[in-house]
């Protein structure tokens, strides 16, 4: 396993997760097929993907590392940059735009100190304009980890922000999504 540091730790997979990967590389005819979710576990695990993050993937899935870089370099979801606890991702796409996602951009913007990569000085936030969610019908909104916020006003964002301020975990996974769900099977 890589020695490298990420962030001043060593990077390597507890026992537990190494056989939670053996488990997903199971599930495909070749364990290179395995990257995806094992990158998606990497950024679980250590909050971004590093060199020495995606090295430690590369090596799980015995693939070399600018595979992996080139993997994680595709997708926006991947994170190859520190970000803040809380991830805000404001959609900006034109339904969103029309109902006032710039107004909620500002307001948050205006809220912190974001620097340059949109993070909060305290690692708390990380500010992301994204294209369109698929929730048109009730923007403006913004996902924060697994979670859609819709409808947003600036006081709806004041005050989901004050719960993450004061240590609220994320709520996942979205509930009216499961609900949806159900009812089609029902
Ligand atoms: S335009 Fe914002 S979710 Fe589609």
């Amino acid at each position: 396993m890589t020695d490298q540091a990420h962030n001043g730790e060593k990077v390597a997979w507890t026992e537990q997760e190494l056989a939670e990967i053996e488990e997903i590389a199971s599930r495909y005819p070749s364990r290179r097929s395995a990257m995806l979710p094992v990158l998606w576990m990497a950024q679980h695990k250590f909050g971004w993907l590093s060199l020495p993050v995606l090295e430690l993937v590369a090596e799980t899935v015995g693939v070399p590392p600018s595979e992996a870089r080139a993997v994680a370099s595709f997708y926006t979801m991947l994170k190859k940059k520190p970000t803040g606890r809380y991830v805000l991702q404001v959609c900006h796409t034109l339904s969103c735009a029309l109902n006032g996602a710039e107004e909620i951009i500002r307001h948050i913007e205006s809220k912190y100190d974001f620097d340059e990569n949109g993070n909060t000085p305290d690692g708390l936030f990380t500010l992301e304009r994204v294209e369109c969610l698929a929730s048109c019908g009730s923007g403006p909104m913004m996902q924060v980890g697994e979670h859609y916020y819709e409808r947003l006003t600036p006081e709806k964002v004041d005050e989901i922000l004050a719960g993450f301020e004061s240590g609220e975990p994320l709520p996942t996974p979205r509930p009216e999504a499961d609900e949806w769900q159900w009812n089609l099977q029902s």
